[in-house]
């Protein structure tokens, strides 16, 4: 029996195309997650007979790059540095932006408080509010110094309304909270499914891009961090930002994960206040705890885009009571953790293997940086021989599975962090300290201590003298 051209079955979680009906996805194996499209979702590409001609006129004149003026790219400022950073210098007319974060870390705040900015400076502006009612982002507005603020606001969730709205105002900046709540009319699958939210960041697009609108999209995350269903849609956008953050804590990263006008390499660092989030004016060290360092933290100068932090990390070591001992990791990824303490008990020679290990970046920051392995590792060394390695211990270097001490790029630009923050000791692997020597400026006071491998790093800091 033929079968019907085309595909027509879609997972609502991850956005798989199959041209017939599973009942488990084969991408993301969820189970019932395959609908059938209607034939104007599916947008089946019309057959050669039916493709329409173009007219000559009609047709875009190509043109040298080299008579490409880059003044035609207009940025708008938010007002907000640290948010300009992260977009590459501002928003751009006719752009799509999605905004992505957990629910309740700020992501309605940062874009309300950048309208009130824009409206302020005479931007046509435009919020477009599916989540929450006129009130409630009245109520938000208030603690935002908003209360008498000209912005416009609609509380809409049909994608056609919206187009059309749009197409009458002409905002130069519009924000749509959120693309989960969108749905188009004349579609079988429900408000937030797959094809429903695709369909109206399409037709949202269109219009963005003929209007030269900047639009941006706030969209959820889930559990596992990815951006709620619509994955098509981060291939569809221009940008996609992601909000971070620990709920319980003030700071705020917001990351870019794709960018096609600026790098994705930034980071913008705020504080969320009881008057909306506020630029933090010493980023750098703003994860640092105050205080006297102690046994078993260690600080670890971090990139973050073309940014160094200093970020502390603590490390406690505990006699382990269960047949098999834990390590547990806050603020870092929890194998690379096993794979460090691994390395310690093999290399090191610490006997970690009837203990506990529990390691935290403080500040709620989340660590990726491959250049922090060493300072945890020496976190985890002096936690648990109890003795703090005096003033400020602070190290960086990646960490290899032969227990060898690896080269990082930047050295001199964690130094200097460090420098800066009052520190005059510094672990680092041998040829970024051989680097740096000959970089020195003569004033520096700062000590590096050159480290080949785990062994001597850790027999450096436990026999240094200090008070735990
Ligand atoms: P919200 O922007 O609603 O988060 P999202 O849109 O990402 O779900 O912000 C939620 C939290 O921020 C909420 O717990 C209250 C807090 N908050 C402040 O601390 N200060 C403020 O000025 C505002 C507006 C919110
Ligand atoms: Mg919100």
């Amino acid at each position: 029996m033929p079968r019907a051209k085309g595909n027509s079955f879609v997972c609502q979680e991850c956005g798989y195309l199959s041209p017939g009906w599973l009942g488990r996805c084969p991408v993301c194996g969820t189970w019932n997650s395959i609908v059938e499209q209607s034939p104007k979702a599916a947008g089946s590409p019309p057959s050669g007979k039916a493709r329409a001609v173009v007219p000559e006129e009609a047709l875009p004149v190509a043109r040298p790059l080299a008579d490409v003026a880059l003044s035609e790219e207009i940025r708008i400022s938010t007002g907000l540095p640290e948010f300009d950073r992260v977009l590459g210098g501002g928003l751009v007319p006719g752009s799509v932006v999605l905004v992505g974060g957990e629910p309740g870390i700020g992501k309605s705040t940062l874009l309300l408080q950048t309208l009130l900015n824009l409206e302020r400076c005479g931007v046509r502006t435009l919020l477009i509010s599916g989540e929450e009612s006129a009130a409630q982002v009245k109520l938000r507005s208030l603690r935002l110094g908003g209360a008498r603020s000209r912005l416009p606001l609609v509380v809409e969730t049909q994608t056609e309304v919206i187009v059309a709205l749009l197409e009458k105002l002409r905002p130069a900046v519009c924000v749509i909270d959120s693309v989960q709540t969108l749905w188009v009319a004349d579609m079988g699958s429900a408000p937030g499914s797959v094809p429903q939210v695709r369909e109206a960041a399409g037709q949202l697009l269109r219009v963005a891009k003929a209007g030269d609108i900047a639009l941006i999209l706030v969209g959820h995350v889930t559990k596992e961090g990815d951006l709620a269903g619509p994955r098509v849609l981060e291939h569809m956008v221009d940008a996609v930002l992601s909000f971070e953050g620990e709920r319980t804590q003030p700071f705020r990263i917001l990351r870019a994960v794709k960018n096609r006008f600026g790098s994705t390499n930034e980071v913008g660092i705020f504080q969320m206040s009881e008057t909306g989030l506020a630029e933090i004016p010493d980023p750098a060290s703003v994860f640092l705890e105050e205080g006297e360092f102690r046994a078993g933290s260690v600080v670890v100068p971090v990139l973050e885009g073309s940014r160094c932090l200093l970020a502390e990390i603590q490390a406690l070591v505990a006699p382990s009571y269960l047949p098999a001992s834990q390590r547990v990791a806050r603020g870092m990824d929890r194998n690379r953790l096993a794979m460090l303490v691994a390395v310690l008990v093999r290399k090191g020679r610490v006997p970690l293997l009837k203990y506990d290990v529990f390691v935290n970046v403080a500040g709620g920051l989340a660590v990726e940086d491959p250049a922090a392995d060493l300072g945890v590792l020496l976190a985890i060394a002096t936690a648990w021989r109890g003795k703090s390695p005096g003033r400020g211990l602070a190290a960086f270097g990646e960490v290899s599975l032969t227990g060898k001490v690896r080269y990082v790029l930047q050295g001199e630009k964690r130094v200097q962090e460090l420098v800066r923050r009052g520190f005059e000791q510094v672990v680092a692997p041998a040829r970024n300290a051989e680097e740096y020597g000959r970089a020195k400026v003569a004033s520096e006071q700062v000590v590096i201590q050159p480290v080949a491998d785990v062994r001597e790093a850790v027999e450096l800091v436990t026999t240094r003298s200090g008070n735990g």
